[in-house]
């Protein structure tokens, strides 16, 4: 097991591949493979992907995965909220594509372990409130956004022991990851989940709206034209409606584990 210990790595969108590179080329050669042998047996470290549609567990089940595994998480959808963060408070209109390009360029956001950073600032806090949801999957949709953070993405993946979970981390932004996950449940699941977060960050909603809220989110990340949400070539599917986050994650670690002494 790596250490917990080890020193969390930032990268900013500056460096890294151009979106739909070749990731294995990307800039400044990627750093070799990390390997280590357990019990007289070559392991190496892996890229793992997480996707599937908000509430399907993806978040909590990618912390505690990452926990087991001495693996660094890299939560790309706090990447997106925290770039819409820096759009609203900009005050720029994200319909006008010259005013949000400059926003764009301007802003640095950087993930420091667990925290994510805007322009130095931790807005890990401010990211989670159903506006930003709603300003992020907008701009979610848009190329110049996801041309900024992909490669962003992308840098933090090189060398392997990285969990990328988010809405296309194991279509897009590495689609070679050794092992990838579709983490999915059913949409009364999800919505009642959801509700319990917003609940515990202090807002109340009724299920039903919740559940509006959650499908609206959906069709909004599956329909659009890039990056759509969609299951990976070679996921595991896991749906997770009738299992405990701990079944859930007990399910992945054998597929990892499996993947880590099989590949080389
Ligand atoms: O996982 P989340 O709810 O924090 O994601 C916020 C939004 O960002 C959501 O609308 C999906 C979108 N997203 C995306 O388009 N691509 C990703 N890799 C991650 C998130």
């Amino acid at each position: 097991m790596r250490p917990p210990s080890k020193p969390s790595s930032t990268a900013s969108a500056a460096f890294g591949t151009a979106c739909g590179e070749d990731p294995r080329h990307a800039r400044g050669a990627p750093a070799p493979r990390r390997r280590r042998a357990v019990k007289g047996r070559a392991t190496h470290e892996l890229v793992v992907t997480i996707d599937g549609p908000a509430g399907a567990g993806k978040s909590a089940t990618a912390r505690a995965l990452a926990q087991r595994l001495g693996y660094r998480l890299v939560d790309t959808g706090a990447l997106y909220r925290a770039l819409a963060w820096a759009v609203s408070a900009s005050g720029v209109d994200p319909g006008d594509p010259s005013a949000l390009g400059a926003v764009l360029d301007r802003t640095r956001v950087e993930l420091v372990g667990d925290r994510v950073l805007v322009d130095g600032r931790d807005v890990s806090g401010e990211i989670r409130t159903p506006e930003i949801s709603r300003l992020t999957s907008q701009l979610t949709a848009l190329a110049p956004v996801r041309e900024k953070m992909t490669p962003l993405q992308r840098e933090l993946a090189v060398g392997g022991g990285v969990i990328l979970e988010g809405r296309d981390t194991g279509t897009v932004v590495w689609p070679r990851a050794e092992v990838k996950f579709y983490l999915d449940a059913d949409l009364e699941t999800r919505a009642r989940r959801r509700q319990q977060d917003l609940a515990a960050q202090g807002v109340a909603m009724d299920v039903a709206a919740v559940a509006e809220d959650v499908a609206r989110r959906d069709r909004q990340d599956s329909e659009r034209a890039l990056a759509p949400l969609r299951k990976p070539e070679g996921a595991a599917v896991v749906d997770t409606s009738r299992l405990s986050p701990e079944e859930v994650v007990e399910r992945m670690l054998k597929v990892v584990e499996q993947a880590r002494c099989c590949t080389g």
